[in-house]
C-alpha cells in the first residue's frame, strides 16, 4: 500500500494530522483560510464565547529566550533561543455572532478541511450550561467538524470557566454531557494540565461522553522580574496576574501529562499540544499515543500562521514513513501509541549488578504485607 499522511481521527478524515490549536493564529476568517492554503490538516478556531471580552492594555503574548552563552533569560528581543510563550489572552473577543457567518465561508471554501470550533462557557447554574448548548449548536450549523471544549483557559478569575472548570473532574463531566446532548459531531476536551492527576480529570470527560481529549493548554507561570527595573517584564501599572507558558519548554511536561492520559486509556483519541514546532517533536506525542497533534506558539513566530511549520511537519512526516516503508508502516496509525507503555515505574527500571530496587518501601521500612499489596504500590519483584 501506498504511503500517505491522511488519517483517521474521531471518525473524521484529515488530509495530515497537523492542526493549529485554538490562539491567535486561528483568531480570524482570513488567518484561517491562509493556514488551509498552506496546507494544515484542521484548524481548532480561537475559543468562541457568547459574551465580549476585554482584555488587558498592552502586549497579551510575549516570548522569552535564552542566551546560548549564558543562563540569561529574558523577553528582551536579541538574537538568542526560544524558551517559551508567555501569555495572558483571554478567549476571542469577538462573539458567536461575529464567527457564525464567517464559521460557514470557511467550511464552505475548504470542505475537505477539519474545522473544529473551540467553545467555553460558564458553568455555574443552568442557564451558563445552556450557553454551551447554544454554542454547540451554533457552530455545528455552519458546518464545523468538531467541537472542542476550552475546560483549561489558564487566566479566568471565575471559578466556573476555563481551567477552574478542568480543575473538577465533576464540572468536566457534567459541561461535557450537557454539550454531547446537543452534538450531532465529535466532542474534544482540551483539559488543563495544572493539576496533581489529569487521569481523574480524564476519565469525567470520558464518562461525560468525549470522543477525544486535547492536551496540553499553557501552564500556569509568571513573567520574570528585570533585575534592573525590578519590574516584571510584562506589567500594566506595575501589575501582573499569572498567566500560560507556552512553547519549547512545556513540550517534556506536556509530554508527562499525555502519557498519563495515554496509558490510562490505551484505547482512547487523544491530540497533542505543547512544544511542537518539527515533526520530531510531533514524533514524541505520536509514539505515545496521540493521534493527532496541535500548534500554536511555533506558527506565532511563522508569518501568523505557521507555513513553514506545516511544510516541515507534512514533509518530515512523509520522509519517516519512507525511511520505515520496510516496516510496511503507510500511516501515522502504524506507529501511534508504538514507546507508549516504555514509561514505567522507576523500580521498574533495571539497576546495575543485580540491585533490587522496591521503590524505597523496604529500605524505609514501609515493606508491603502482602503481594496484592505490592502489586498495588507498582513495586517490581525482579532483581
Ligand atoms: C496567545 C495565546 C492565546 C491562546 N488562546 C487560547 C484559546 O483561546 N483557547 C485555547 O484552548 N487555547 C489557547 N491557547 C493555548 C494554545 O492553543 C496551546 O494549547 C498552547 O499554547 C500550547 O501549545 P504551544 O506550545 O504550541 O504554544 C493560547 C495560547 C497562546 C500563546
Amino acid at each position: 500500500m501506498a504511503a500517505t499522511l491522511s488519517t483517521t481521527f474521531t471518525g473524521l478524515t484529515f488530509r495530515n494530522p497537523f492542526l493549529l490549536s485554538s490562539a491567535p493564529p486561528t483568531e480570524s476568517e482570513s488567518n484561517i483560510l491562509r493556514a488551509f492554503e498552506a496546507g494544515w490538516g484542521g484548524v481548532v478556531t480561537k475559543t468562541i464565547g457568547l459574551h465580549p471580552v476585554v482584555n488587558v492594555l498592552g502586549p497579551k503574548t510575549k516570548f522569552l529566550r535564552a542566551d546560548v552563552d549564558s543562563p540569561h533569560l529574558s523577553m528582551k528581543k536579541r538574537p538568542a533561543a526560544l524558551h517559551s510563550s508567555w501569555n495572558w489572552e483571554l478567549i476571542s473577543d469577538k462573539t458567536l455572532d461575529w464567527w457564525v457567518p464567517r464559521l460557514g465561508r470557511i467550511k464552505a471554501a475548504f470542505p475537505d478541511r477539519i474545522l473544529v470550533a473551540s467553545i467555553m462557557a460558564g458553568s455555574g447554574n443552568d442557564t451558563e450550561l445552556r450557553h454551551w448548548q447554544e454554542l454547540a449548536t451554533a457552530c455545528q450549523q455552519q458546518g464545523c467538524d468538531a467541537l472542542e471544549l476550552n475546560l483549561s483557559c489558564p487566566h479566568m478569575d471565575r471559578p466556573d470557566m476555563g481551567s477552574n472548570v478542568g480543575k473538577d473532574k465533576e464540572l468536566v463531566s457534567i459541561v461535557t454531557k450537557v454539550v454531547k446532548e446537543v452534538a450531532a459531531i465529535p466532542v474534544w476536551a482540551k483539559l488543563t494540565p495544572s493539576t496533581t492527576d489529569i487521569v481523574l480529570e480524564a476519565r469525567g470527560a470520558f464518562l461525560g461522553g468525549a470522543d477525544a481529549i486535547s492536551s496540553s493548554n499553557t501552564f500556569t507561570s509568571l513573567p520574570l522580574i528585570d533585575p534592573e527595573t525590578l519590574e516584571f517584564e510584562v506589567q500594566v501599572d506595575g501589575y501582573v496576574s499569572t498567566g500560560g507558558l507556552g512553547g519549547p519548554a512545556i513540550l517534556p511536561l506536556s509530554l508527562a501529562k499525555m502519557s498519563q492520559l495515554t496509558q490510562a486509556f490505551p484505547d482512547r483519541a487523544f491530540s497533542g499540544i505543547g512544544g511542537i514546532s518539527t515533526f520530531e517533536h510531533a514524533l514524541n506525542y505520536f509514539l505515545i499515543g496521540c493521534g493527532t497533534v496541535q500548534v500554536c506558539t511555533a506558527a506565532m513566530l511563522d508569518h501568523a500562521i505557521g507555513p513553514n511549520v506545516i511544510r516541515e511537519l507534512t514533509s518530515g512526516l512523509a520522509r519517516f514513513l519512507e525511511r520505515h516503508a520496510d516496516k510496511g508502516w503507510t500511516t501515522v496509525d502504524d506507529f501511534v501509541g508504538l514507546r507508549r507503555d516504555r514509561i514505567v515505574a522507576q523500580s521498574k527500571i533495571r539497576r546495575p549488578d543485580e540491585k533490587d530496587y522496591r521503590g524505597g518501601y523496604e529500605a524505609e521500612g514501609y515493606a508491603p504485607e502482602s503481594p496484592a499489596e505490592a502489586g498495588r504500590h507498582g513495586i517490581g519483584t525482579s532483581g
